[in-house]
């Protein structure tokens, strides 16, 4: 969106860049983070949804390996030409993690699992934190549904074939024996400004 301020100038309306000098306070990058999971995170949930309905749950989970990545590359490209719209944002990402992650590549680092420790063992509220020039919003994922424990609740009542699958693509797996309201993770977006 262009970004303008309106100047009087002797009767004449002129529109003056005023852009340059602003720079992005806390509470746009809280929001814009928090935009960033409802759409991402929505989505995704919909498409597991249907595929759980459809095809079951280790059908589901056989997709959905694939699905996250393309899934999560086209959405990073959506929200990559948003986050210009924002003052100085550079280098936007955003990523899942988890103290017990699935995937190897969703493991936090030290910041990140003091922050989730902390979580886990009081209130989780959206965290926004700079680390080494880089600013990184964190925020609560829960176990809301009982969808998710298709695929994260105790291995005993998730269908056998989807345990096959997730412990012969995930050999390290770590993310069952979830209840509904546990704290499973976060999502995190992460930029650099200018
Ligand atoms: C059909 C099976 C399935 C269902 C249902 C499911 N997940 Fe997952 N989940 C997975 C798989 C597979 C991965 C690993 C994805 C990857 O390779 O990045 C994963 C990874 C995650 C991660 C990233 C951290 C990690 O452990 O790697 C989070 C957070 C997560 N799931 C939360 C949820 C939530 C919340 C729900 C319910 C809305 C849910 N999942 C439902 C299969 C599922």
């Amino acid at each position: 969106m262009p970004c303008y301020r309106l100047v009087c100038l002797y009767a004449s309306v002129v529109l003056v860049p005023a852009c340059a000098k602003k720079r992005l306070t806390p509470e746009q990058a809280l929001n814009f983070a928090q935009q960033v999971q409802q759409d991402v995170v929505s989505g995704l949930q919909k498409t597991l949804l249907e595929k759980v309905e459809t095809l079951g749950a280790a059908g589901a989970l056989s997709f959905c390996r694939e699905h996250v990545k393309d899934y999560g590359q086209q959405k990073m490209a959506e929200w990559l030409a948003r986050a210009q719209e924002l003052p100085g944002i550079q280098d936007f990402r955003f990523r899942r993690i988890s103290l017990r992650n699935r995937n190897p590549a969703n493991a936090p680092d030290n910041e990140q699992r003091q922050i989730l420790e902390q979580w886990q063992n009081g209130k989780a509220s959206p965290v926004l934190y700079e680390n080494d020039g880089k600013f990184f919003v964190m925020q609560p994922i829960y176990i809301q549904q009982p969808l998710c424990l298709k695929c994260h609740g105790d291995e005993k009542t998730i269908d056998p074939k989807a345990v096959a699958a997730i412990r012969q693509h995930y050999p390290g797996d770590k993310a069952t024996g979830y209840r509904l309201g546990d704290l499973r993770g976060a999502f995190i977006v992460e930029f650099k400004t200018r």
